[in-house]
């Protein structure tokens, strides 16, 4: 059987690399899988359950426990800041990633509609599909992700100061680059994308031109 293919977008927290994934997914007919709803859905499930999401014990049932067809995964709740807060400590963990690491290859080699998949996440090019056909890291400065991340959250209607979020986001940077497992790095072979000096359609194109040089067009 020949493998379908797999585009993996990794980058750190407002990179755009979401939005390119969705736009990369719908553009080629690949299924999408956002990587970080793992990590946040395993958080809410123990919040939700009146647990502590930094008890490793209670991080790897949820984590054992979630599958593909969860309202968990879907849940709107799982943007909130609590839940972030609560991703990033499970994340942290070596055997939640473990559990989660099924899942994702799962999801990468048999995805649903059966054409290929999209990926994003911290560490898809690296560690769950070190052999995608294409790796893109997307990237931005720290200032330009805090700002979008500002207009996002004005857009939803919520108030948000730029200099609070822009500390958060310095934090969370630090927390996913620093950390023993699984850190945030580019893979040797992925194409970075700086979008700090590009707006959504402008990084779409490049991304599109790499992905094309790498799998064809869509
Ligand atoms: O991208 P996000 O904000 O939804 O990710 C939530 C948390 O999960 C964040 O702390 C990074 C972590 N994460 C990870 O460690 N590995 C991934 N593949 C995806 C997300």
């Amino acid at each position: 059987m020949t493998s379908l293919p797999v585009i993996a977008i990794d980058g750190p927290a407002a990179s755009g690399k979401g939005t390119l994934a969705r736009r990369l997914a719908a553009g080629y007919g690949f299924a999408h899988l956002d990587t970080g709803s793992l990590y946040r859905a395993v958080g809410l499930s123990v919040l939700r359950a009146g647990g502590d999401p930094a008890d490793e014990g209670q991080a790897l049932s949820a984590a054992q426990a979630l599958s593909p067809g969860d309202s968990v995964l879907t849940d709107p709740a799982l943007r909130g800041d609590n839940v972030a807060h609560a991703a990033s400590l499970v994340a942290a963990m070596v055997e939640v990633r473990a559990a989660l690491l099924k899942f994702q290859r799962d999801f990468a080699t048999r995805p649903p509609g059966g054409r290929g998949a999209v990926l994003d996440g911290r560490d898809i090019g690296t560690g769950i599909c070190p052999n995608a056909e294409a790796k893109l890291f997307v990237t931005a400065s720290v200032e330009v992700r805090a700002e979008r991340r500002v207009k996002e959250l004005q857009a939803a209607g919520l108030h948000a100061i730029v200099e609070i979020v822009l500390e958060d986001m310095k934090a969370r940077d630090e927390r996913d680059s620093r950390r023993a497992v699984a850190p945030l790095r580019p893979a040797v072979d992925a194409f970075v994308l700086d979008t700090s000096a590009l707006d959504a359609d402008q990084a779409f194109s490049a991304a599109l031109t790499f992905i094309r040089s790498r799998i064809g067009p869509a």
